[in-house]
């Protein structure tokens, strides 16, 4: 009997990890980005008047196209673009683009998203519907030879 006990335990203690997993109101499948791949070795991608700093994340599937550059990228391949305000380091704002088959054909397939943080509290936003991503398909759309990702940050 004691054993059921512990296995309820056991199982109880699983769930409130994986509930954790959904932290700061971001979806499962994103909460834990931070321990994915880091694919830029430098913070300051872009020459500009207000450097922004950024961070890119990379999960293990689509760093297997990223740093082979073997496109298209597989099913469920995920990239996130973090920025920081550049004063406090802390994260505002993630970028996220997401491999759905069929989801949007035309414009390989890809899902965006932004999720926008309030001081230091939770995430805002989500995954967007494919009408919706017209702004970030025009630009990622000239990175159509790398299956619309830049990657202009690997290994600078
Ligand atoms: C004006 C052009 C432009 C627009 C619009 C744009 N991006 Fe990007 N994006 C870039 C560039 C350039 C990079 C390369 C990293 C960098 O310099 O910031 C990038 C990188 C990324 C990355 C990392 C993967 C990669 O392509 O290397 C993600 C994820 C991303 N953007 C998501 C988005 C989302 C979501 C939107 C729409 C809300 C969006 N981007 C709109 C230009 C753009």
């Amino acid at each position: 009997m004691w054993r059921r006990w512990i296995l309820a335990g056991l199982l109880m203690t699983v769930t409130l990890v994986g509930a954790q997993g959904a932290r700061l109101g971001l979806p499962a499948e994103i909460a834990d980005y931070f321990t994915w791949e880091r694919a830029n070795p430098q913070k300051d991608l872009e020459e500009s008047a207000h450097p922004l700093v950024k961070d890119i994340y990379i999960d293990e599937l689509a760093a297997q196209s990223a740093l082979e550059a073997s496109f298209p990228y597989g099913e469920g391949s995920t990239l996130i673009k973090e920025r920081m305000n550049p004063e406090t380091l802390q994260v505002t704002t993630l970028y996220a683009m997401r491999k759905v088959a069929g989801f949007d054909p035309d414009n390989g397939d890809w899902q965006y998203a932004v999720f926008e943080r309030e001081d230091a509290g939770d995430f805002g936003g989500g995954w967007m519907s494919a009408e919706n991503a017209g702004m970030c398909v025009g630009c990622h759309v000239k990175a159509k030879d790398t299956d619309y990702t830049f990657l202009s940050y690997l290994g600078e």
